[in-house]
């Protein structure tokens, strides 16, 4: 891939701005959350028609568990029903499912449709829809470092063949290319956890407009701001130039 295509292959956005949505509209946080649940369907549809062709989506924090215990219950009831909803859509679509983060603290019956979603479009390559769910980006480096140990311990890898590119494929994201975009909505210009071993190279983009009111005409703009960047790499901007003329 080259290294200044005009549309990003990967983007990542953590998706911030619900409950504030449904505050400005004196509704319930739950309600800001569904509504959410339209700017994911519109998202998913605006990257695959601009050539996008990863997308991973910040749904759950591992942090996230500590807000009330009622918001989290109305957020897994929404994840259970968003799935069984969307999936054969997606699935016509061509989109593939993928999760990311430790599933295994989510209830059987999440974990089910977690895994049915991925079966089901296993075989789908025109787009990645990669939801990242309980995940934590110390948490994918800690598992990634036990995966590693465990292996180094049955001397099935050494030492000393750790490269930053070997520790990579012990990460959640392993199959995936890092993300080119990063996308935060509602105004916070932070990472929270998100995919912090992943977006070391990794454009920024924030918006103040909250999640549900993030639209078509909001991801355009996002994606003519990436289109307008300078990635370096490292480099000087001339090396830059000599490269692409090669
Ligand atoms: C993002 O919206 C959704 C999740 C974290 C699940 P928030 O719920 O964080 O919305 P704000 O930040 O309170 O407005
Ligand atoms: C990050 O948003 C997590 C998701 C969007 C799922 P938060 O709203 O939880 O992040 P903080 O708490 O503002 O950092
Ligand atoms: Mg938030």
């Amino acid at each position: 891939m080259s290294k200044n295509p005009s549309i990003p292959h990967h983007v990542a956005i953590v998706m911030d701005g619900n409950g504030r949505w449904a505050n400005k509209h004196f509704l319930p946080r739950a309600a800001g959350h569904k509504e959410g649940v339209k700017a994911v369907r519109n998202t998913i549809e605006t990257c695959a028609k601009a050539g996008v062709k990863v997308l991973t989506l910040f749904a759950f924090s591992s942090e996230n568990w500590n807000r009330p215990k009622s918001e989290v219950v109305s957020l897994m009831n929404l994840f259970v029903s968003s799935l069984e909803k969307e999936v054969n859509k997606l699935n016509e679509n061509g989109v593939r499912l993928k999760f990311i983060g430790d599933r295994t603290r989510f209830s059987q019956k999440l974990q089910d449709k977690i895994e049915e979603s991925e079966n089901v479009t296993a075989n789908n390559d025109k787009f990645l829809l990669n939801i990242a769910a309980n995940y934590g980006g110390r948490w994918d480096i800690v598992q990634a470092c036990k995966s590693i140990c465990r292996k180094v311990q049955d001397q099935q890898l050494k030492m000393e063949d750790i490269s930053e590119q070997e520790f990579s494929n012990y990460l959640s994201t392993s199959t995936i290319p890092d993300p080119d975009l990063f996308i935060r909505t509602a105004g916070e210009q932070r990472i929270s956890n998100f995919l912090i071993w992943q977006m070391a190279y990794t454009e920024f983009y924030y918006t103040d407009v909250f999640w549900p009111e993030f639209d078509e005409k909001q991801l355009h703009i996002a994606l003519e701001q990436f289109s307008q960047r300078k990635r370096k790499f490292g480099l000087t901007q001339e090396q830059i130039e000599a490269n692409s003329n090669a």
